[in-house]
């Protein structure tokens, strides 16, 4: 009778064990993070595209921004493309892409615009235009417009 009982506990304990190492099944997916429910780079490229272009045609952003349209209109677009990559890498690791910006500290970037408030804010709304354009939904567009909005003390009135 011992016996029995000891074997039914032994099969009951290995079954527990098996069940217990089965870990490939039945764990919850790793929460993606924004740069992957962006879409990761290329997504990023684009909406970063999207949005040059409209600052570039927007009178709000004329004060700031003259000089660097008018190397593209003398075709000179260096200047043009080293902002470009920097806000793709600046976007890429602000979301938790592998992505390293090496470009200017806020501060030092922005440094003698004195950028004001409303300013800011349509540079703000020319991003937000772009991220509709490629149907980024509201949360994810939240969750980057809050990082970036944590820049805005480094940006405005430097
Ligand atoms: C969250 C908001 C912003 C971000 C993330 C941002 C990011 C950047 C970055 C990465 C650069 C390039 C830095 C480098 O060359 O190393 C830059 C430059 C610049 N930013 Fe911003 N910026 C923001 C807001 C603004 C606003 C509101 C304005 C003006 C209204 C502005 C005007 C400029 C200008 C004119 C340049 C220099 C472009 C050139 O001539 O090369 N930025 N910004």
């Amino acid at each position: 009778m011992q016996k029995k009982v000891l074997a039914i506990a032994m099969i009951a304990m290995s079954s527990f064990a098996f069940v217990s190492c089965n870990k490939d099944d039945d764990q919850p997916a790793a929460p993606q993070t924004l740069y992957e429910r962006l879409g990761g780079k290329n997504a990023i490229s684009a909406v970063v595209d999207q949005f040059i272009a409209n600052v570039a045609a927007d009178p709000k952003m004329k004060r700031t921004f003259q000089p660097l349209l008018d190397d593209v209109a003398k075709g000179n677009t260096a200047r043009v493309t080293s902002l470009r990559n920097n806000l793709i890498d600046q976007i890429g690791q602000a979301s938790g892409g592998p992505e390293k910006y090496m470009g200017k500290d806020m501060v030092t970037a922005h440094k003698g615009m004195k950028i004001t408030d409303d300013e800011f804010n349509s540079l703000v709304a020319d991003l937000v235009a772009s991220l509709n354009k490629f149907s980024v939904p509201s949360k994810e567009q939240g969750e980057l417009l809050s990082v970036l909005g944590g820049l805005k003390g480094q940006i405005v009135n430097q």
